[in-house]
């Protein structure tokens, strides 16, 4: 379906061709002054100049031409030379028609449909996840269900960290707690254990431990450094306690992206990139991309327009270790050679712009990605506490994710049970743990994701303002409407629009005519905070209407099935925008 303001963009073309003048010029936009019109066109005055004229004139004749357009109720010239514009309540109850008939609201299938993949979650094996972590999770999930929305296949991986020191680290600290584990026999050559040696809180506290005693001993350090070099060279015994590591750590984290609706399509990681790295690097060699500089094996990635300094980028260590770039770019050729991707997104914090820029341009220049494929970092900002800085648990350490959450539904809890005594505790919980989820993530989405956020209990879980509650509060309220609505014997199929009979409701109904546009944009931009925007608005739209109007009493059934027709349509909108922000609404709140 065509988009609503492409669509009145045409009539005004029209309206200018009509007049004399060139087409192009009647670009409709949005009004920056809803006091006095809904639209306008500035397209006199970006005419002025080539057609010799004073905008007023040309955007007077371009309105006489559309004194009896079935499009615009009102075309109205004005100085110095602007088209004020309203839509007749006829089209909009048309479109408004149409859009709810069509699938998706009209927004188009995309002209190529491309494979994506989103690299995003990016957390390390046998770290619990943290705050941190919650910014890629929570912004990379709906960047892949938008893209998804729009039509296009989209592939989520979450990249595990899995291939480091930091297994080097476990391997080693467990080889002193245990030393009797078959593991570690370099002589064992029966079935190792199906069972892992250790539990995931075992393993958190296993982790820590052992980094911090590298920190302060030099011999452990190396000792680590060496676990992990016989781990990479594929040691049997290593190789399976390294399973078990990454098992009893993945089930883990599955549960607590479970808990944040966020579902992965592939769970891979730096190590599945490891077999491809020899072949890589000696293509790399062989084209003469890579060459020695100090005893490691680099590829220049400078350019000319640089405005930052830019070192080349490290392939192997004068060790022949691979690093974090090393395993990124044999994920990129996994990628194109397994996936055929046409899109890489790779979420991560905002400070790891370099090392993206870096692995993008040795991909290209190595040929490891088509000249076509596109390749986009969306880097994040740092999650604050109310104090300005990172987020901390109020003893000032590390918050995990976990904790966070359950705070979240604590606090939810104690509103819903406060404002609902009639709801059963079990129900009680349940709705708090929808709604807290609503609050974080579109506390979170609702920023850019490159800005920075303060990320505030009391206004994120608020009913009213900008957040993720008060948009559930807002859906919760149509669905009672509805429910009450079809429990007086209507239906909801086959419903009729109505013309707008007053501005709220007209409103209302010109937010969902922008629905495809702003889901347009937000997938070509990777922006969810886009989404958020709408559904802001488009609440408050419903919400100012919904004051000033008396549906269920409503005595002209034309009217209020026209009504209720407009509450269908806004409900299935917001909620197909919080299933793409990765949240949902409960049935009452
Ligand atoms: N594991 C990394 C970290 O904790 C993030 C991974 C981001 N993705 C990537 N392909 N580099 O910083």
């Amino acid at each position: 379906m065509e988009k609503f303001l492409d669509l009145i963009s045409g009539e005004m073309a029209r309206g200018f061709e009509a007049a004399g003048y060139d087409g192009t010029l009647g670009r409709v936009t949005v009004s920056n002054r809803p006091d006095l019109c809904e639209y306008q066109c500035n397209g006199a005055m970006a005419g002025a100049k080539r057609y010799h004229k004073a905008p007023v004139v040309i955007a007077g004749e371009v309105a006489e031409k559309l004194a009896d357009s079935a499009v615009f109720s009102e075309a109205a010239a004005v100085a110095p030379g602007f088209l004020n514009l309203k839509v007749k309540e006829s089209f909009v109850r048309d479109y408004l028609a149409q859009m709810s008939g069509a699938e998706k609201f009209g927004l188009e299938a995309p002209e190529k449909k491309k494979t994506i993949v989103v690299d995003y979650g990016g957390p390390n094996v046998a770290k619990p996840l943290h705050v941190g972590h919650l910014r890629s999770a929570v912004i990379g999930e709906s960047i892949k269900r938008i893209c998804r929305y729009k039509g296009h296949h989209v592939i989520g991986d979450v990249h595990l960290g899995d291939w480091g020191l930091q297994m080097g680290l476990i391997i080693t600290e467990l080889k002193k707690r245990q030393p009797g584990l078959p593991y570690f026999d370099p002589d064992f050559a029966g079935e190792y254990p199906a069972d892992a040696p250790f539990t995931v809180s075992e393993l958190e506290e296993i982790y820590p431990t052992a980094s911090a005693k590298s920190k302060e001993d030099p011999a452990y350090k190396q000792e680590a450094l060496e676990a992990t070099l016989r781990l990479q060279s594929g040691d049997r015994g290593y190789r399976a306690l390294w399973k078990h590591i990454i098992d009893v750590s993945v089930a883990d984290l599955k549960k607590n992206y479970g808990r944040l609706n966020v579902e992965f399509d592939l769970w891979k990681g730096e190590s599945d990139a490891d077999p491809l790295i020899p072949g890589m690097v000696a293509e790399l060699k062989a084209s003469g991309l890579a060459y020695e500089s100090q005893g490691a094996l680099v590829v220049d990635v400078k350019e000319d327009t640089d405005t930052k300094e830019m070192p080349p980028c490290i392939i192997l260590k004068s060790d022949g270790a691979a690093l974090y770039a090393t395993t990124d770019l044999a994920t990129i050729k996994d990628r194109m050679e397994n996936l055929h991707a046409d899109e890489l997104i790779y979420l991560a914090d905002k400070r790891q712009e370099m090392h993206f820029v870096q692995v993008f341009r040795v991909a290209r220049k190595a040929g490891l990605v088509k000249p076509e494929t596109e390749l986009k970092y969306v880097g994040f900002g740092t999650m604050n506490g109310k104090d300005g800085k990172p987020f901390k648990t109020r003893e000032g350490g590390v918050m995990r994710l976990e904790y966070l959450i359950r705070d979240i539904d604590e606090e939810m809890y104690r509103k819903v049970a406060e404002s609902r005594h009639d709801l059963p505790e079990e129900e009680a919980r349940q709705v708090a743990r929808v709604i807290g989820l609503s609050a974080i993530k579109y506390g979170d989405l609702s920023n850019q994701a490159a800005k920075d956020y303060i990320f505030d209990i009391d206004r994120f879980t608020s009913f009213e303002g900008d957040t993720g509650p008060y948009i559930l509060y807002t859906i919760v309220r149509i669905k009672s409407i509805l429910a009450k609505y079809q429990e007086q014997g209507g239906s909801l199929e086959g419903l009729t629009f109505a013309e707008p009979s007053g501005s709220s409701e007209k409103d209302l109904m010109r937010q969902l005519c922008g629905f495809t546009a702003m889901m347009d944009s937000a997938c070509e931009e990777t922006a969810p905070h886009r989404v958020c925007a709408y559904i802001y608005d488009l609440s408050n739209a419903f919400n100012k209407f919904y004051h000033e109007t008396k549906i269920l009493t409503e005595e002209d059934p034309a009217k209020k099935e026209g009504w209720i027709a407009l509450l269908w349509l806004t409900r299935r909108v917001l909620e197909d925008c919080i299933g793409v922000l990765g949240f949902s609404a409960p049935d009452r709140m």
